[in-house]
């Protein structure tokens, strides 16, 4: 079987030419600040329209519209992806109110959806640790493990970017993927 690769690199999702960029949402779909803010501003009103839809028939059925470790997949809009995977991190509250399960749940989610599309990659941020305040060194063990072990149940997809925003963060996942021996 073809080998699947797990790539880094620090710059801007909004420009990584995959098949899918992950978004750091909230739970109401809505927009935001931070690589919610940036993907938005990128792809044009109509992802947020798409959301908005999402989210209205989401709670006409009575549930939330994207709870912490759950992940729904939309167009791209004006991005030079074909889609964006929304999911939800969790909120650090002193890592004893299952945030790394929330974590790796965001991570292997969002790899599922990739998988049921048939997608063969997909573009990482670092998921809850800007605004959720989730520790940098802590997320990436997190999500780095939780992608290792999920690509081995998602074959068809090919490759994996971690795209980090910081010279922080690409030092940590640097570290963290070479301990993993991905790299
Ligand atoms: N490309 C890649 N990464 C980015 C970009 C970008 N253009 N902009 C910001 N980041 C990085 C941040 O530096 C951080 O490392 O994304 C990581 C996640 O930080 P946040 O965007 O703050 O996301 P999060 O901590 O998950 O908080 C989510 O913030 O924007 C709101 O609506 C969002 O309520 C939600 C919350």
């Amino acid at each position: 079987m073809e080998e699947q690769v797990i790539e880094l690199v620090l710059g801007d999702i909004t420009k990584q030419a995959v098949d899918a960029i992950v978004n750091a949402a909230n739970s109401g779909l809505m927009g935001g600040g931070g690589v919610d803010g940036a993907i938005h501003r990128a792809a044009g009103p109509e992802l947020l329209e798409e959301c908005r839809r999402i989210a209205e028939e989401k709670r006409g059925i009575g549930r939330s519209p994207c709870p912490a470790g759950e992940a729904v997949i939309t167009g791209a809009g004006r991005l030079p992806c074909k889609y964006v995977i929304h999911t939800v991190g969790p909120v650090w509250r002193g890592g004893g109110q299952g945030e790394p399960e929330l974590l790796a749940s965001c991570y292997r989610n969002s790899l599922f959806l990739a998988e049921e599309r048939g997608l063969k990659s997909v573009a990482f941020p670092n998921i809850a640790t800007g605004v959720y305040g989730y520790p940098k060194e802590a997320a990436a063990g997190t999500a780095s493990a939780a992608v290792k072990e999920t690509l081995s149940r998602t074959p068809g997809i090919r490759k994996i970017v971690f795209v980090c925003f910081d010279d922080e963060n690409y030092a940590i996942y640097r570290r963290v993927l070479e301990f993993l021996g991905t790299f």
